[in-house]
């Protein structure tokens, strides 16, 4: 979704912009723009595309101002154009703004400003917070803020500037990620940490409704009715490397190859003697507790699937798993003996964020699962476990969920251990060797990509499984379809004859996973079948089932059932990107796709 990046220093605000756009370009975004304050007069550049297209444009503008504010724009009211893209300034061009989130509000407060005779050159709802912004301004631009925050609904994170005071920065947030910067002499802004650690690795996190004033050697924070408040400077515990490419064509390889290492970061320190330390949910006691929700959107969800087996199985407490857009509709069964549990890597996910305040509402416990640091999910959850998958650059999502996974076992069974009941210490102890496993089906790479081969010229694919392995086709066949854009549907293969059969016929590709031992023999019956009709298969098993005329078969290393999930996502992450590849897709940015969706 848009991306903002804001600089008030001693330096030319245009560099800063320009690297934290394009360290945001992985959050999707279809046009681009800047403006700064020099010599009295707003200077906006922005146009329609990629950043090239803005760079460009830049070679006949000499921007030298030292505050500015820039945007990469994700399309939700009006099309992508350039008079759409952001900064949106006012009529006579004294105050700029831009604006990720959406104003929910605005069809009735633009008919309100234009029956005041305010006209508007954008079909934005962002547009109307800069008029907004000239209709309140009486000599202070902090103090207009602060009415304009009164009269808009729905998400934002705003940056505004004015000629008026040419040395600030005013900011807010509601809803929608907003990160400030301490760096060398100036202060900075921007919608996610890596826009901001090539200049500085100490941040704070504006919290919902929330203000502040930033200038180049000092910055204020206020809620949103004035007061002013304190905030805590917080240290980013990796650097600007682990946001870069490293020598990887893609972010996405890149972010498939270092699941060895950030997978071993996750459990560091949780397994000790056989026992789970999970200190950050000390103080509950999960014997209250006779329901549990899983609630997330896409891989996300996925790993919840996976996550709520494997908790039910070993804690016997009814869980579901449901993707939050569902969830916030479905008027749930939560009370105070319900805890549920919400997985989002980038901790913003708009749904996922409306489910958590809906369960805290009703007095559920909540614990998040999150990747990013400071999110406003991480923030607003009752307890918060963090994956330590680092940044996660290329819209699919891979290096999250494996490490969401093991994460959510790891949950499973430390609940299991706080209530007394048996736990499946062979998986715990196995744990430990899974980042080595990882890196072997690694090695088996070129393998993966000879079965992309298979799947380059079709429209479609299949992917079948059963138990924990319908989760990783679920997961599978998104991957596939959201890089490679070959249609792929994950089913039941149980299912298979109920209907999708029918799909099945000469040159049908089939991806199939069976590594649950007692359901394996039932979903290689069920590949039988469609090599019956016609179907080319992958087989993704364990040693030791018997498969017969499949012809390709990859057999995973030898672990528990539980920890087939996570190996089992390492081949087809692989076999989505190659077909990815080989079909020439944009694999780090694939149409349409936003990574953080601050959106319903
Ligand atoms: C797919 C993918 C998405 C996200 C989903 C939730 O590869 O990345 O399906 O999983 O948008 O995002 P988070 O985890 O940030 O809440």
């Amino acid at each position: 979704m848009c991306g903002i990046t804001a600089y008030c220093g001693n330096g030319f605000a245009l560099p800063f912009l320009m690297q934290g756009l394009s360290k945001l370009e992985y959050r999707g975004y279809d046009s681009a723009g800047v403006t700064t304050i020099e010599k009295g007069a707003l200077q906006t550049v922005k146009c329609k595309g990629r950043l090239k297209n803005l760079e460009d444009k830049l070679q006949d503008y000499k921007l030298e101002g030292h505050v500015g504010i820039g945007h990469t724009r994700w399309a939700t009211h009006g099309i992508p154009s350039n008079l759409n893209s952001h900064p949106h300034s006012n009529d006579d061009e004294t105050i700029s703004l831009v604006h990720n989130g959406i104003i929910e509000n605005y069809r009735e407060l633009k008919d309100e400003l234009i029956a005041k005779g305010y006209h508007f050159q954008s079909e934005t709802d962002s547009e109307v917070v800069v008029q907004l912004l000239d209709y309140y301004y009486d000599g202070d631009l902090f103090e207009a803020t602060k009415k304009v925050l009164k009269k808009i609904e729905g998400s934002y994170a705003l940056c505004i500037v004015s000629v008026f005071e040419p040395e600030k920065i005013i900011v807010a947030k509601k809803d929608s990620p907003l990160i400030i910067g301490k760096a060398d002499g100036a202060y900075v802004a921007a919608s996610d940490i890596p826009a901001l650690l090539a200049y500085t690795k100490d941040v704070y996190f504006l919290d919902d409704l929330e203000m502040a004033i930033l200038q180049k050697d000092k910055i204020h924070f206020y809620t949103h009715d004035g007061k002013e408040i304190n905030k805590e400077l917080v240290t980013i515990p990796y650097d600007l490397e682990a946001a870069q490419k490293d020598g990887y064509d893609t972010f996405m390889l890149k972010e498939i190859y270092e699941q060895p290492h950030v997978i071993q970061e996750t459990l560091r320190g949780r397994i000790a003697d056989q026992k789970i330390i999970l200190d950050e949910l000390q103080g509950i006691d999960f014997h209250q507790y006779n329901r549990v929700y899983f609630v997330a959107c896409g891989t996300a969800y996925h790993a919840s699937l996976c996550g709520s087996q494997v908790l039910e199985r070993s804690t016997k407490i009814p869980v579901i798993a449901t993707v939050a857009s569902e969830f916030r509709y479905s008027d749930p069964l939560i009370d105070e003996h319900t805890l549920a549990i919400f997985v989002s890597q980038s901790g913003e996910t708009a749904d996922t964020l409306a489910a958590l305040r809906l369960a805290k509402e009703h007095h559920a416990t909540t614990i998040a699962i999150a990747n990013v640091l400071g999110s406003t999910i991480s923030r607003d959850a009752d307890y918060v476990l963090y994956t330590c998958a680092g940044p996660e650059i290329a819209v699919a999502s891979t290096k999250a969920y494996t490490t969401q996974l093991v994460l959510l076992i790891l949950l499973a069974y430390y609940v299991a251990q706080q209530l007394g009941k048996d736990v499946d210490f062979k998986t715990i102890q196995q744990l430990n060797q899974i980042p080595q496993y990882v890196e072997n089906i690694l090695n088996d790479h070129q393998l993966f990509e000879q079965y992309a081969k298979m799947l380059e010229t079709l429209h479609d694919a299949y992917f079948i499984g059963r138990g924990l392995d319908y989760a990783s086709v679920l997961e599978g066949a998104l991957k596939l379809k959201e890089v490679s854009y070959v249609h792929a549907d994950a089913y039941v293969a149980g299912e298979l004859k109920h209907g999708p059969i029918a799909l099945i016929e000469e040159g049908s590709v089939v991806i199939a996973v069976a590594t649950q031992p007692h359901i394996a023999a039932k979903t290689i019956s069920n590949i039988q079948e469609t090599i019956a009709r016609g179907a080319r298969v992958i087989l993704i098993t364990t040693h030791g089932e018997e498969v017969k005329n499949v012809e390709n078969t990859y057999y995973l290393p030898d672990v528990t059932p539980t920890l087939q999930a996570i190996l089992v996502a390492i081949p087809l992450q692989l076999l989505a990107y190659y077909t990815a590849c080989i079909k020439g897709c944009d694999v780090d940015k694939p149409r349409n796709l936003a990574k953080s969706v601050t959106v319903e």
